[in-house]
């Protein structure tokens, strides 16, 4: 069965602040107020699971970065624990590559944050530059990976999964 995954809305922004706050450091988290003011620059979205759980969430917004003036910033992924190191970092990767296509894509890492690091070089994302307390990662405007191209997944609405 192909995986199901949907767009957060607002409030959906809180559910994930209560779920992620504590696997992210202080300064690596975006809580919902954050998330809401960002408004049409920012989209996320959830991966299902058969019973609707969350698998895992990512964002990306198109504010204008200091190192991405023009392009699509990966601001947060996250495959909650007990679905960690199954694949489903690929399928979250995959959602931000389709909604970023032709753009030059960025992303922040702590540098500690090891298994990130290995997500997004194994994705095409290189080292550029550091900003504050991250490491800025970029990746060019026309790459896919091909690791990418085969795998798929079901849009859904909300209101799909609540009838489920
Ligand atoms: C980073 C994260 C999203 C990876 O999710 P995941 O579902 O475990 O990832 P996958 O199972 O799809 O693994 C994809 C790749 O990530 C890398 N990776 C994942 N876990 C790793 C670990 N513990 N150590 C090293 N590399 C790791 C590997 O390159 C892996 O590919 P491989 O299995 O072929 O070697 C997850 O660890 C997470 O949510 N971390 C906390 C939140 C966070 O720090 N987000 C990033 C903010 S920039």
């Amino acid at each position: 069965m192909n995986l199901r995954y949907r767009e957060l809305d607002n409030d959906d922004f809180y559910t994930w602040e209560k779920m992620a706050r504590p696997l992210f450091s202080e300064d690596d988290f975006c809580d919902a107020d954050y998330l809401v003011q960002l408004g049409n620059k920012l989209k996320g979205w959830v991966l299902l699971d058969n019973n609707n759980e969350w698998i895992g969430c990512c964002f990306i917004d198109n504010k204008k970065h200091l190192y991405n003036e023009q392009g699509i910033h990966f601001l947060e992924v996250c495959t909650f624990p007990k679905y960690r190191n199954r694949g489903y970092g690929k399928c979250l990767m995959k959602i931000m590559f389709d909604n970023s296509l032709s753009k030059t894509k960025s992303v922040c890492i702590a540098p500690d944050n090891i298994p990130s690091k290995k997500l997004f070089e194994k994705y095409g994302f290189t080292k550029y530059c550091k900003r504050k307390c991250w490491e800025v990662y970029l990746c060019d405007k026309d790459f896919y990976p091909d690791k990418l191209k085969n795998l798929k997944m079901i849009k859904i609405e909300k209101s799909q999964e609540i009838e489920r």
